[in-house]
């Protein structure tokens, strides 16, 4: 299904309600009447072009209008990317953290493996930090840098010197998927978890793992296939408009 802005949101949730959590990041949230996405969209002041787009990108994971996603502001892009590394840390990492807990206590796992599980998943959460910490600290400052020096707007003093030494071909480089960590530790609950008898505690998990995953991997494509090509054309903007600089 291609979900359009004329569709009530009502009819989008009962075909896909996994897309709810990515309408909350949008500030939108349950009871939705049956008022169209336009009408919603109006109501919180939001792009309605960009919220059909990121929902039917998560809705459907082969429809990818690159050419209509590159005409975005990267300022709305970067705000929605971080409105869903929020989602991440602050609601999807300690909701595994209390299921993987639960597991732990409801079934009689032995303690290595409680212990085994329990740190994986720790690890896991200092990685998607350090992740998301250098992409807000180091990558986004850049980016939204870039896009007010291509449409000539005033920037702080020393600006261009930031610019000039730095290139989006080094994260594109280091991008690392980490989505695909999780694989291992779903690995683990489905493979080797010994003597199990109630399995609902840990298909609970399993769920939150799958959907994170789900999640991490779309974000992940947006910031792979749209803005890094949009700030690699940004670049080459400034690089032409001053050949001898080192962008
Ligand atoms: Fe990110
Ligand atoms: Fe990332």
């Amino acid at each position: 299904m291609l979900i359009h802005k004329n569709m009530k949101l009502s009819e989008v949730v009962h075909h896909d309600h996994t897309l709810v959590p990515i309408i909350n990041r949008f500030g939108i949230h349950l009871g939705f009447g049956d008022n169209t996405i336009t009408e919603i969209c109006q109501k919180h002041g939001l792009n309605v072009d960009f919220f059909v787009t990121i929902l039917n990108a998560f809705h459907d994971i082969h429809y990818f209008p690159k050419e209509q996603l590159r005409n975005f502001s990267v300022a709305l892009l970067i705000d929605y990317l971080q409105k869903a590394h929020r989602s991440f840390l602050e609601e999807k990492i300690p909701e595994i953290s209390l299921l993987i807990k639960n597991m732990t206590e409801k079934c009689p796992l032995d303690v290595v493996t409680s212990q085994l599980i329990t740190n994986f998943f720790k690890e896991y959460t200092e990685e998607l930090k350090k992740h998301i910490r250098q992409e807000e600290e180091t990558i986004y400052p850049y980016v939204l840098l870039l896009e007010k020096v291509n449409q000539n707007l005033p920037v702080d003093e020393g600006a261009s010197g930031k610019i000039n030494h730095y290139s989006i071909s080094a994260y594109k480089a280091e991008h690392e998927d980490v989505e695909e960590k999780l694989f291992d530790l779903k690995n683990i609950l489905i493979k080797y978890l010994p003597g199990q008898k109630n399995d609902k505690p840990v298909y609970q998990l399993l769920r939150e793992l799958f959907s994170l995953e789900k999640d991490l991997n779309e974000h992940a494509r947006i910031e792979d296939m749209i803005l890094i090509p949009k700030v690699e054309a940004m670049e080459k903007t400034l690089r032409n408009k001053n050949p001898n600089g080192p962008v």
